[in-house]
């Protein structure tokens, strides 16, 4: 996969997430490889940042990891090695146990320790040095996500000549819930590091603005969608993601996924109805929520277990992390319960699958579920929703999705839940089930003209052009 013969020179764009597109694994017998990162950044980024050739700088996935820079597919790869006591305190602590339950809503308690924060300012500084030595004079660099709000402030002081944008990809906070931070104003003094900073919703940028101009020096600029702060003009701007659309579209469109979606419905024993869920395992995606009212349905006999199955599909995620190993037990308990209770032996009624699949194989189970569940308690977008819609060429297929996901401001025609509500997610659920096939055709059609139009390339596009970046072909030409 590695390709270290090629030149690795300066770059004129550079990428920098906390992960980079690859994780390293090691795999028993003491060997390396290198496979695909999990999560909605990487899905998003990558096929952009490919077209464009630019540089990609992160961490490698595993603690004491020393990889040197190599190029894969002509993108140039920088790891940046993280020590195990780092990944402990800045990655599982003060990114995971920290940032992210706050900035979701606080569905789980954040917690605030003075050592985690300590380590989240030395990464980020590491990080900055990092990408000062990739990035050529006057480059765009563009930053990616809450493990590095600090980077942009970290890398002006370094590279004043850079040009540097920063997307947050999880929802920014209310500004109530932003303010419990012990660190709030290092935090937003480090956004305003950058020239542009993105959110997926216009509240967040709004929300950013509000705390940009009480917490610190920073005055409203002249527009309603920008501050000036140490005597520079800094963006804010709403900037919702999606996806490859067309690529998916055209996957799901294949022969061989065709084929693959129908033998896995006869593997499940030709049910009449398909429910999947497809998430990272994290407690932030509602997946306690579905099976509450999957299980609810069946007890009260409006699902039949003999005619319906659900498949859960749960990529593994941050599994040294408190809050996600008992979410883990959690499900795999209630999973448990409701088979015990309504499987037949040969014929489980919820398939639960802790993997995390290639995208081939997803396309099939997307292209063969009647009903996609995506009940988030909050999330940023949630890509997955948009995946499902630009894998039903047929028209079929009906999409719950959350009130509190990024994505339910653009996919109106999806059935819209409060995932708190549980007789609310029941009835959705049930009426999603049993959706008149023209009703289905309609809201699909109308999901699907937003999905497909709106793509990552436009995301990537408008958010660069903000910025000031001239296209990519001109950026390879030159
Ligand atoms: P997040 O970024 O919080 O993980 P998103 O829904 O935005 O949530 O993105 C998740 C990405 O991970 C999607 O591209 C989705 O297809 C992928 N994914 C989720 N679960 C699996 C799985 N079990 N196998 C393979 N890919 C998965
Ligand atoms: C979400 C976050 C990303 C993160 C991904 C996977 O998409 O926004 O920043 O990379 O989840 O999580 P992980 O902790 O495995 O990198």
């Amino acid at each position: 996969m590695a390709d270290s013969g090629t030149d690795l020179s300066s770059a004129e764009f550079v990428v920098v997430a906390n992960r980079l597109p690859v994780d390293l694994e090691r795999l028993p017998d003491g060997a390396e490889r290198w496979k695909r990162s999990p999560g909605g950044l990487v899905t998003a980024l990558e096929p952009m940042l490919r077209s464009r050739e630019g540089a990609w700088v992160g961490w490698p996935g595993l603690p004491d990891a020393e990889a040197e820079p190599f190029v894969e597919d002509g993108l140039q790869l920088h790891p940046v090695s993280l020590s195990a006591k780092d990944v402990e305190d800045y990655y599982e602590g003060f990114s995971n146990g920290t940032l992210w339950p706050l900035y979701h809503d606080v569905v789980a308690p954040p917690a605030f320790h003075r050592h985690w924060w300590q380590a989240y300012v030395r990464v980020n500084q590491r990080f900055a040095e990092a990408t000062a030595e990739v990035a050529a004079k006057g480059a765009t660099v563009w930053i990616q996500d809450y493990q590095l709000q600090l980077l942009p402030a970290a890398l002006r002081e370094l590279r004043p000549d850079l040009r540097i944008g920063f997307f947050l990809h999880i929802p920014f906070p209310p500004t109530e819930l932003f303010m419990q931070l012990p660190w709030r104003t290092r935090i937003v003094e480090g956004l305003l590091g950058a020239d542009l900073v993105g959110f997926h919703t216009a509240g967040g940028a709004r929300n950013f603005r509000w705390l940009a101009t009480r917490l610190t020096g920073a005055s409203p600029g002249d527009g309603r969608n920008d501050v000036v702060y140490d005597g520079r003009k800094v963006k804010l701007g709403a900037f919702p993601i999606s996806i490859d659309s067309a690529r998916l579209d055209e996957l799901s469109r294949s022969p061989e996924v065709q084929e693959r979606a129908k033998q896995i419905r006869t593997d499940l024993g030709d049910p009449e109805r398909v429910i999947l869920g497809v998430d990272r395992l994290d407690y932030t995606k509602g997946i306690d929520v579905r099976l509450r009212a999957f299980e609810e349905l069946l007890a009260e006999d409006r699902v039949d277990a003999e005619r319906t199955v659900m498949i859960q599909l749960a990529t593994p995620s941050r599994e040294r992390v408190e809050h996600y190993q008992k979410m883990r037990n959690d499900i795999e308990q209630a999973v448990g319960r409701i088979n015990g209770t309504y499987a037949r032996v040969g014929h489980p009624v919820l398939h639960y699958l802790h993997q995390s699949l290639p995208r081939d194989e997803l396309a099939a189970f997307f292209a063969a579920a009647d009903v996609m569940l995506v009940t988030p308690l909050r999330d940023g977008m949630n890509l997955v929703a948009k995946e499902y819609v630009a894998s039903r060429s047929d028209l079929g297929g009906v999409l719950v999705l959350s009130e509190f996901a990024g994505a339910a401001i653009e996919l109106k025609e999806a059935v819209l839940v409060n995932p708190h509500d549980t007789d609310g997610v029941k009835n959705a659920l049930h009426a999603a089930l049993t959706m008149r096939p023209e009703e289905t055709r309609r809201r699909m059609r109308a999901l699907r003209k937003q999905v497909l139009a709106n793509d990552v390339d436009r995301w990537a596009r408008s958010f660069l052009d903000e910025l000031g970046l001239p296209p990519a072909e001109e950026t390879q030409d030159e």
